[in-house]
């Protein structure tokens, strides 16, 4: 069996949170087709329905804006569910507010970091606050008012980045973040596209998304015979180190049809059966492709040679550790893998069969099904289903692709 025909991604994760948020401030209404409805995306739209804004969503999004001040206080807590994005973004936004509000999560999400926003937050002049000073819930009071800053992230996080762009739309005037490493841009290019058009904007498109492209981009360079056209994908640069590691790893990759839609790139991709080299992946390029890493460790696992994968640190804040659980995986599948201080190493060679735990972590769980499709040996997934986290049509979308010439 082979990945053959024509695929469109569902729509990007990243650019639909940011385009709920940003719409649902802004002045007007605006119609946002190709919206990502997942799991994590549905909780940025239901917190700011519990917040006033009004949203008819059918096949497109109609969001209509209540303005930078118009959002109401929330009747009760905030759910984030899995999605840290929400909770670091809408975070942003709170801390601007007249109001106070709570921001809990699931189990995942409640152990993850949120100091990287306290803090630079905080240095604006927010009120916001959690127990242990890092973990969820946060607790969010109108504060005397926010501030600008000049702030240089810690992390390579472009949810940090987010929330302190957000917070600063209510500081009117102009803060600095610096970063050494770019992270993705999706809030810049979006704030740029508002501000040019009056912070008002009608229509909206999402591009595909190239993290959910990812899985099928991989399953097809890894069985024979594939050919896949994948249409529609997001193309920003902050976000396809994986394809620039790919072709570095003599990938039969076709980029075409480039296009500018609505600030970001977007285009085709014709993926061809390839036989994989070893690379090795630079620190700087992780953070354009942090979200594609578990893929990229078992496409690394049937390349040939070695492939070594540089400071992989902020995979264990992820929506589980995820460098142990690749490491563990590839493990129990006999590769060569191991782990140092915070690099990836990775021979390629037979895998074996083996049970592998998605520890309920969706890019896992889709990781782990395009390595089961694809390799000739007995895999079980166990702690999965949970793909409906950021790709709901995914077994659909498989389904259609994964087929007999
Ligand atoms: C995201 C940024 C990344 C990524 C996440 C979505 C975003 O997180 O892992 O899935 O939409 O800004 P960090 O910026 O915290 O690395």
């Amino acid at each position: 069996m082979s990945f053959i025909g024509r695929y469109s991604p569902p729509g990007d994760k990243s650019i639909t949170h940011r385009i709920l948020i940003l719409s649902a401030i802004s002045k007007g209404s605006c119609k946002i087709e190709y919206a990502l409805k997942a799991d994590d995306t549905m909780a940025t739209l239901n917190a700011l329905k519990a917040m006033g804004v009004e949203f008819d969503v059918e096949e497109n999004i109609i969001v209509k804006g209540v303005g930078l001040k118009g959002l109401k206080r929330p009747k009760s807590e905030i759910d984030c569910k899995n999605s840290a994005t929400s909770m670091r973004l809408l975070a942003g936004i709170l801390v601007g507010q007249d109001f106070d509000s709570i921001l809990i999560g699931d189990k995942s999400l409640s152990k993850r970091p949120m100091k990287r926003i306290i803090e630079p937050l905080t240095l604006m002049g927010a009120n916001i606050k959690s127990d242990d000073n890092e973990h969820p819930p946060l607790f969010i009071n109108p504060s005397e008012g926010l501030h600008p800053i000049e702030y240089e992230l810690t992390v390579p996080s472009a949810q940090v980045k987010s929330a302190i762009m957000l917070a600063s739309l209510y500081t009117g005037e102009v803060s600095t973040i610096f970063e050494s490493k770019e992270s993705r841009n999706h809030t810049e290019m979006m704030l740029d596209y508002f501000y040019s058009n009056d912070f008002k904007v009608d229509e909206y498109t999402v591009p595909g998304d190239f993290s959910s492209a990812a899985f099928f981009i991989a399953g097809a360079l890894l069985s024979k015979g594939s050919e896949l056209l994948v249409e529609n994908v997001g193309l920003n640069p902050t976000r396809i180190g994986l394809l620039e590691v790919l072709q570095r790893m003599n990938a039969n990759i076709d980029v075409q049809d480039i296009k500018l839609k609505n600030n970001e790139l977007v285009g085709n991709l014709l993926i061809k059966h390839s036989s994989l080299d070893g690379t090795e992946v630079y620190s700087e390029e992780i953070p354009t492709m942090i979200d594609e890493i578990p893929m990229l460790a078992i496409l690394a696992a049937f390349a040939n040679g070695e492939t070594i994968i540089r400071d992989l640190g902020e995979l264990r804040a992820k929506e589980t550790d995820r460098l142990q659980a690749i490491f563990s995986a590839l493990d129990a599948l006999g590769v060569d893998v191991r782990i140092e201080e915070d690099d990836l190493y990775i021979k390629g060679g037979k895998i074996k069969p083996a049970i592998l735990n998605a520890e309920g972590d969706h890019r896992l769980e889709m990781a782990f099904e395009i390595l089961k499709a694809v390799s000739k040996v007995d895999i079980e997934i166990r702690g999965g289903n949970v793909s409906s986290v950021s790709y709901p049509d995914f077994y659909k979308d498989f389904n259609k692709i994964w087929r007999t010439k």
